[in-house]
């Protein structure tokens, strides 16, 4: 019988889904029966912290970042948040640091026929790339940004809306006790997804979103506009990239990683600072930082990771490289890596976004023409 080895790595910041995705890709090309039909005996290498892996330039050092994977060992991972195999943010094609020849070297010295590749916009970059120098890589997207192109889902996303449902949730006694308005710091990069489904979900008063510049003078009237319609709290979603018009981004620190981001942060407070100032009403700031990419993953990301994990091996089995697997109008199906990466999927203002409350539509008319599912089927 034929034999393959495939190399599993993940990249990028870590979320729920992973782990399943990689429990049931491991099954699935361990799986005796599937085996038989297809006449290829799969060997599977988990690599470990990402691209550092295969970086290393020491036998003894790569051999550390190697985790043999069988069907014993993944037994319970779909039960667990982050990643067993550890993660990192190291570019290998760092313009300052180029690395990708030491990848390619590895990769041939430890004989691997396909590599797997969970991760983001710059995992999957790299990814391409190394599919540009002959590698045999199939992505699985995973971000609680959902912001690929492509795909309708990311791993990790629903985990995280639900950290953000209930952490609100809890927030609601105490401000609602206090009479306090509490600003909600979302992570999310470049885009609103996390922010504005977040806030959805727990039907927050206002919700700021990086693709619509916002005034803290228009928030504020908001919040006394609720204030005299007999409110006594308020809970305000902000995204992390979200800005007042005629201002730059907030950062948490100016140091950019070897991707070339910067790491988006702060308008929280300066967002709180502005609405206590401007109402005079007592208002926090509660930042829910990377609590949004921890926990146990809720059963979406259970089943996604499955689904995603198994597309993946097909992909293998079939030999159908340099591609993505994608969820798309209700379906699992696929992708070339090219047209994933590079640019983000943001949020369509026009169709999903109320500009003049600051929230989500109040109708649901109009987003049928978008790739997000709906909860019911709409007639105009
Ligand atoms: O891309 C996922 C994400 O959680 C973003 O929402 C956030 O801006 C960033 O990663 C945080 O990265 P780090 O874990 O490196 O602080």
């Amino acid at each position: 019988m034929k034999k393959s080895r495939v190399g599993i790595l993940t990249g990028g910041g870590d979320c729920a889904g992973i782990n399943p995705a990689m429990k049931w890709l491991v099954k699935t090309a361990l799986d005796e029966r599937v085996k038989r039909e297809r006449g290829t005996q799969y060997e599977v290498l988990g690599i470990r912290d990402g691209w550092q892996g295969l970086m290393q330039t020491e036998p003894k050092a790569t051999e550390e970042h190697l985790m043999p994977l069988n069907q014993e060992t993944v037994r319970t991972w779909d039960r667990y948040g982050g990643t067993m195999l550890g993660t990192s943010r190291t570019n290998p094609y760092d313009p300052k640091n180029v690395q990708s020849k030491v990848v390619l070297t590895n990769i041939e010295t430890l004989g691997l026929d396909a590599l797997i590749v969970i991760g983001g916009d710059d995992t999957l970059g790299v990814a391409h790339k190394l599919a540009r120098e002959g590698v045999n890589v199939v992505g699985i997207p995973k971000t609680i940004d959902k912001d690929l192109r492509e795909t309708d889902y990311t791993l990790g996303f629903e985990t995280a809306l639900d950290v953000i449902t209930q952490e609100v949730d809890r927030l609601r006694t105490t401000a609602g006790s206090h009479k306090r308005i509490f600003v909600v710091e979302t992570m999310g990069r470049e885009t609103g997804w996390l922010a504005l489904e977040g806030g959805e979900s727990n039907g927050a008063y206002i919700i700021l979103i990086p693709e619509h510049d916002f005034s803290i003078e228009k928030v504020n009237e908001l919040v006394l506009e609720g204030r005299r319609a007999g409110t006594r709290y308020d809970i305000i979603i902000v995204a992390e990239g979200a800005k007042p018009a005629g201002s730059t981004q907030f950062t948490r620190e100016q140091r950019a990683d070897s991707f070339g981001h910067k790491a988006l942060g702060g308008i929280g407070e300066v967002l709180a600072d502005g609405i206590q100032k401007g109402t005079k009403l007592e208002t926090r700031c509660v930042l829910l930082s990377h609590l949004q990419r921890g926990g146990a993953p809720c059963a979406y990301d259970r089943r996604m990771g499955r689904y995603f994990g198994i597309a993946a091996m097909d992909l293998v089995m079939m030999k159908d490289f340099g591609k993505v697997v994608c969820y798309k109008n209700g379906r699992i199906t696929e992708c070339p890596l090219e047209k994933v990466i590079g640019k983000l999927k943001y949020v369509d203002v026009k169709t999903m976004y109320d500009v003049e409350r600051y929230n989500g539509r109040r109708t649901i008319l109009g987003r049928e023409e978008q790739d997000v599912p709906r909860p019911w089927p709409i007639k105009r």
